[in-house]
């Protein structure tokens, strides 16, 4: 093989051949051995041509299964993407603002993107922009919910006549007469804090004392400021304190505030860091305001003793209030309230049913006047009675039982 490639060994013995054949040296058994021996090539030569195949193949499943791992390597080794707001454009280039440090960069807008200042990208570590994730106002509208006035009146919340007292004097007085604090000389609280189980009404609490201060309601949920990338949440906080103090009056509802407002943590993941950083953002944000702002924070959750005890400290949600489960009277008048509508039987009794409801939320007792009323209709009835309410308060306390196994979390 070391010859020529392009000569055989075939070719080789016919040139032998033929150089006996010349030389009139050639008897017929050389020929016979010869002949044997061109066989015997052939074969090796068939032997060879298909391990070449058998090979080249080989080969070629090993590209594959490098080019597999080589994509690997570079999914694993490929830094995270950062997000930036774009801040100003000029001339092909980009003032970006990261997210979370708000280091500020210039780049080069690449050809192929139509980048307009308030927009959202996404950077590599080398500050180029690889995409377009959307329009600041986008992700505004997704999070939060705008409300003018939720038109609900204090009448339709029962038994938290306490409850009510405090929410306010400590969120409708300021924004209403905000000289009476003044004349006295007093502070009115940043934020109010509620906390109970949940249906206890805590959401329909902020709706009322909305209405009532006649304030813009905006209402986010933290889990929503949970975002998937980083830095995200912290400017989705900024976002959304901006636009109280646009709005304002207003009141900034933050339900499930625990979501974000859980004890920090320092497991070193950038879950947690990313969750810390959009705390720690809201912590700024609250600490940045003043009585004049026209601006309450109204928070709740069912999980108080997951919160950072940071956020209780004054100036912050310094008026923590607790909502509790309605008492017998209180939920006589939350049945009273569900059921005002309805065209009732001499028979309900309210005393009886708000006896028997014992450990049952206003979200439940509303459940079971809704459920009554369902009865009804199924049977094309044209009062609620005693007895729809009975069943429905049966359904309602066991379906609540099969929920209430070993497995869920919030018992
Ligand atoms: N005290 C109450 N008076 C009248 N209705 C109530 C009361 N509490 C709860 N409800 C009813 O239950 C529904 C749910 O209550 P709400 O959303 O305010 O509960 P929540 O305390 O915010 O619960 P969660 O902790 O689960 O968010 C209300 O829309 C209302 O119909
Ligand atoms: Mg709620």
């Amino acid at each position: 093989m070391s010859n020529s490639s392009a000569e055989s060994p075939i070719d080789n013995i016919s040139s032998k051949i033929r150089t006996q054949i010349e030389s009139d040296t050639l008897d017929e058994k050389d020929v016979e051995s010869l002949l044997k021996e061109i066989e015997l090539l052939k074969i090796d030569n068939e032997k060879m041509r298909a391990k070449l195949v058998e090979s080249s193949m080989l080969a070629n499943n090993y590209l594959e299964e490098t080019n597999k791992l080589k994509k690997q390597i570079e999914q694993l080794t490929n830094p995270p993407l950062f997000i930036a707001t774009v801040m100003e454009v000029d001339n092909g280039l980009a003032l970006i603002r990261q997210h979370g440090n708000n280091q500020e960069v210039m780049t080069r807008i690449p050809d192929n993107f139509d980048v307009e200042p308030g927009m959202r990208v996404c950077v590599n570590a080398a500050f180029s922009i690889i995409s377009i994730i959307s329009k600041a106002a986008d992700v505004r509208a997704q999070v939060m919910e705008l409300i003018n006035s939720p038109g609900i009146d204090y009448d339709m919340i029962g038994g938290l006549d306490d409850v009510l007292k405090e929410v306010i004097e400590s969120v409708e007085l300021p924004l209403i007469e905000p000289e009476l604090f003044e004349k006295i000389g007093i502070e009115p609280p940043t934020g109010v804090l509620m906390h109970g189980a949940p249906g206890t009404g805590k959401t329909l609490i902020a709706k009322a004392v909305a209405s009532r201060a006649n304030a813009t309601f905006i209402r986010m949920s933290g889990s929503d400021l949970v975002q998937k990338f980083v830095g995200e949440g912290a400017r989705l906080v900024k976002d959304v304190f901006q636009m109280a103090r646009d709005k304002s009056p207003s009141i900034l509802f933050i339900d499930e505030i625990d979501a974000v407002g859980g004890m920090r943590t320092h497991d070193g993941t950038t879950g947690s860091a990313e969750v810390n950083r959009t705390m720690l953002q809201l912590l700024a944000e609250m600490d940045g305001f003043d009585a004049t702002n026209n601006v309450k924070i109204i928070a709740a959750t069912n999980r108080i003793d997951l919160l950072d005890p940071a956020l209780l400290r004054p100036g912050r949600f310094d008026r923590v209030i607790e909502v509790p489960l309605p008492d017998e009277k209180g939920r006589n008048d939350i049945f009273k309230i569900h059921t005002r509508r309805m065209s009732l039987a001499d028979d309900v009794n309210f005393e009886k049913l708000a006896r028997m409801t014992k450990d049952l939320s206003g979200a439940d007792i509303n459940i079971i006047a809704k459920e009554a009323g369902m009865f009804v209709l199924r049977r094309r009835g044209e009062h609620v009675t005693m007895n729809d309410l009975m069943d429905a308060y049966e359904k309602v306390v066991s379906e609540e039982g099969e929920a209430n196994t070993p497995h869920s979390m919030f018992v």
